[in-house]
């Protein structure tokens, strides 16, 4: 196989012209996004350095500024160790296509954020699957990866918490795995792009062990269309990945880094409103199920902000989810992009904010 086959990304595909159409999204697994008035009210300031901004080139690991904040954040004492990618899906391809070879073996979960396999098999390596069970209430269960682990073993591929289900590790899980993957010396590769967005509980950090961690301001900051994210990597790692951008991105851009940046030095007063607000979506969406009971079940996502419910007897629940959109403008996700066509993720991170067709700015601004 060569990247140029790399399979189409069912939930992009999915998304692509129906993101769109709807005026009501509750398929995303981002928090609800803000317009640039009301994060530079939040930041509580005018952002006169925007003006100060020269458009060249950043370094090929982004602005050490930023890097730093990052690292203060998320990799305290390791700036060296942090690379400023487009979002966490650059984050994702460059690690793992600098980390993986042909005929390595990669465990990664299903149901699966599709980038998290694709890539890998499109760096030629084997797949095998750690399944988190519906009947587990999608729970990691240890054992059951351990059974996947072989000598070929070279990374183990998760993202807690787990876009779709929310299902996540907790210290002694996360704590064992390390253990197990330390014992097998293989990589483990952490996706934690919804790392912030827990409920009860601090935020969910990676083991210091994890090689790639990407991480994003696209889901808890509201901020997907700045397309900043970052990895946390050594930095051997990180130049292999300077190495295989020069021949995409080359570099983040300036103005973004700079947003970043201020974001990212008052995060909370970006990220806490945000995640009140899921806070509350998630309890109205447990009582609405639980209000159906019988005919929808749904596991109660830990983090992140997409459930995965069932709707007992649909076996296939993509009907259903064109018919929403035709007749109510509502978007939902069909499981069939995660492999699953009898379960429908459900965003519960918005607001109630209609969008219009195709705009950027929102409805009423000019
Ligand atoms: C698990 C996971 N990782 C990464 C991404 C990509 O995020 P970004 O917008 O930062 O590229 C997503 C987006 O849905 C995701 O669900």
């Amino acid at each position: 196989m060569s990247l140029g086959d790399i399979s189409t990304p069912p939930l992009e595909d999915w998304l692509r012209e129906r993101y769109f159409a709807a005026s009501l999204d509750i398929s995303s697994s981002g928090v609800l996004n803000y317009t640039l008035g009301e994060l530079r009210d939040l930041l509580g300031g005018q952002m006169s350095e925007l003006d100060d901004v020269i458009f060249r080139d950043s370094p090929s690991t982004g602005c050490e500024e930023l890097r730093e904040v990052v690292a203060a954040r998320f990799a305290p004492g390791r700036a060296e160790a942090v690379m400023v990618t487009h979002g966490s899906t650059e984050g994702i391809f460059l690690a793992l296509s600098a980390l993986l070879r042909p005929g390595d073996e990669v465990v990664v979960l299903a149901p699966v954020y599709y980038a998290l396999s694709a890539v890998a098999e499109a760096a030629g390596a084997r797949l095998r699957v750690w399944e988190l069970r519906e009947e587990d209430g999608f729970r990691p269960d240890l054992d059951l990866l351990e059974w996947q682990l072989t000598p070929r073993t070279r990374a183990v591929v998760v993202n807690f918490p787990y876009n779709p289900t929310g299902a996540c590790l907790d210290t002694a899980g996360r704590r064992r795995l390390a253990a197990m993957l330390a014992r097998h010396d293989c990589h483990l590769f952490w996706d934690a792009a919804f790392g912030e967005l827990i409920y009860d509980g601090p935020p969910v950090t990676a083991p210091t062990e994890a090689e790639g961690m990407p991480h994003t301001l696209s889901k808890a900051y509201g901020l997907r269309g700045i397309r900043v994210g970052w990895c946390v990597a050594e930095p051997r790692l990180l130049a292999e990945m300077v190495r295989i951008r020069d021949y995409t991105t080359i570099s983040t851009s300036p103005l973004n880094e700079l947003l970043a940046l201020e974001v990212l030095q008052s995060a909370d007063h970006v990220l806490l409103p945000r995640l009140e607000l899921a806070r509350n979506n998630r309890a109205a969406l447990l009582d609405w199920a639980a209000a159906h009971d019988g005919l929808v079940t749904c596991p109660v996502p830990v983090g992140g902000v997409s459930a995965f419910p069932r709707f007992p007897g649909v076996a296939d629940v993509t009907d259903a989810c064109e018919t929403l959109l035709q007749r109510h403008s509502v978007l939902v996700v069909s499981g069939r992009c995660f492999g699953r066509a009898d379960l429908m993720r459900i965003g519960f991170g918005g607001g109630r904010r209609v969008h219009h067709r195709s705009r950027t700015t929102r409805p009423g601004a000019r």
